[in-house]
């Protein structure tokens, strides 16, 4: 499917269950090849990302095969340390496999990650914190060819708190002989359950969460049978399309308190929100309210996957929202495509000032990235009239289907191949 059509104007009721999370299940694929063995991943999203990463896995001479909404990854056949450039450009996070086949095989040969419609992806403070525990990286022509005849724990201080690099570091020290601490540590939820994941398999990580994380290294791992947790950047945008259309949803297996500065914006929009260990239930009734500043920021900060979607439900709100993007230089491509339907939003740097407008009207707007594609499926549904949004191949990477997901809430959303 390329194209999605959405008729706007129709409030949102009804419940769905939230897939899951493509940001813990693309570092726990990685992680499979230190378990050595059968792996049953249950609940795993069908995305292209997970696709592209299976091919990866595939390529090194594992066995995988889907068993209904379960991934089964059999690692212990692996033969091979090398990606080849055409997988490593499929998926910007490609990177993420770096340290744990350094870990197995002594040796990885990848080529440089590509950069991303987000802007520069650089990955320095991987490539550092591998050298610190040990391996020789060689940079060359765009390849990295890296060896570790031996990994060796100790302490790394990120610069900056990277998600990848927090997770690359945590699955190269599993292979190293004694203790790593990873100091300056993302803290994300995915980092957790990527801890809880690996000690599943026999291994030894804590401080998950918070910003030291500790691994104890050299242990003989296995595999296991693991379900990860619910997408959080999935649950906030169906709660931002219930902010902006209007209506009474229920996400089961959503965690409030994983998207917690998320719900705290749209309850300052006007939307009524309780949670309990089934999921999050969200009423909203009526124009939104515009909200104080949203600054992105790492965990437990304002997610920078959530800017453009709560943006997008916020552009027909009362009054002006200010927003500031701190961690990629390039996000706010889906502006240009919201102001098409009417938005008034101006971009200066890193901020944008969206001041609403009463109404929205549905056009034909082309979906620039995976988040900004899930934003204009959010104000689609808050236009008048029809909109087509085309190029919403990047919206499959990160959404199972938001087509079957948001027809389940009521909304008058068709998918179709795209014309030419
Ligand atoms: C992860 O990307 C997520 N992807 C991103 O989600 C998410 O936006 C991001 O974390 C921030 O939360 C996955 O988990 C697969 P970072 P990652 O390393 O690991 C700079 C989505 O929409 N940096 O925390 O690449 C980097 O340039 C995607 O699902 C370095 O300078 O993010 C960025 O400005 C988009 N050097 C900042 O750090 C490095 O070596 C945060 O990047 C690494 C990162």
């Amino acid at each position: 499917m390329s194209e999605i059509l959405i008729q706007g104007g129709v409030s949102l009721e009804g419940e769905v269950c939230v897939q899951g999370a493509k940001n813990s299940v693309l570092p726990i694929l990685a992680a499979t090849i230190l378990a050595g063995g059968e792996v049953l991943l249950e609940g795993c999203p069908h995305l292209r990302d997970v696709d592209a990463s299976v091919d990866i896995l595939r390529g090194l001479g594992c066995r995988v095969r889907w068993e209904g909404d379960a991934l089964l990854a059999d690692t212990a056949s692996m033969t091979g340390c090398a990606i080849s450039d055409a997988l490593m450009r499929r998926m910007r996070s490609s990177a993420i496999f770096l340290g744990a086949v350094l870990a197995r095989c002594g040796r990885a040969e990848m080529s440089y990650p590509g950069g991303c419609e987000l802007g520069p992806r650089p990955i320095d403070l991987h490539l550092a914190g591998l050298r610190d525990l040990g391996a020789q990286i060689r940079e060359e022509g765009g390849f990295l060819h890296c060896s570790a005849a031996r990994l060796t724990g100790r302490e790394i201080v990120l610069a900056l708190p990277s998600v990848g690099a927090t997770e690359n570091l945590m699955l190269a020290a599993c292979g190293a002989q004694g203790v790593t601490v990873i100091s300056n540590a993302a803290r994300e939820p995915e980092i957790v359950d990527l801890q809880e994941f690996l000690n599943a398999c026999g291994a030894d990580v804590a401080g998950a969460g918070s910003s030291a994380v500790v691994i104890r290294g050299g242990r003989k791992l296995h595999g296991c049978r693991y379900r990860c947790m619910s997408d959080r950047i999935v649950a906030a945008t169906y709660l931002c399309a219930a902010c902006a259309a209007g209506g009474d949803i229920f996400l089961r297996r959503a965690r409030e308190e994983h998207l917690a500065t998320v719900t705290a914006s749209l309850r300052q929009a006007g939307c009524a929100i309780t949670s309990d260990t089934a999921g999050i239930a969200c009423r909203c009734i009526g124009r939104p309210r515009a909200v104080r500043p949203v600054r992105t920021a790492p965990y437990p900060g304002f997610p920078t996957d959530a800017q453009a979607i709560l943006m997008a439900a916020l552009v027909r709100s009362e009054g002006t929202t200010v927003f500031e993007e701190n961690i990629f230089e390039n996000r706010y491509r889906h502006v240009d495509e919201l102001i098409r339907m009417g938005a008034d939003i101006r971009v200066s740097g890193r901020t944008a000032v969206v001041t609403g407008v009463e109404h929205l009207s549905g056009a034909a707007v082309r979906c620039t990235d995976l988040r900004g594609g899930a934003a204009l499926c959010v104000a689609a549904l808050a236009a008048e009239g029809e909109s087509r949004l085309f190029e919403t191949g990047h919206i499959e990477r990160g959404y199972e289907d938001i087509v079957r997901d948001l027809g389940a809430l009521g909304a008058r959303i068709t998918g179709a191949e795209e014309r030419n």
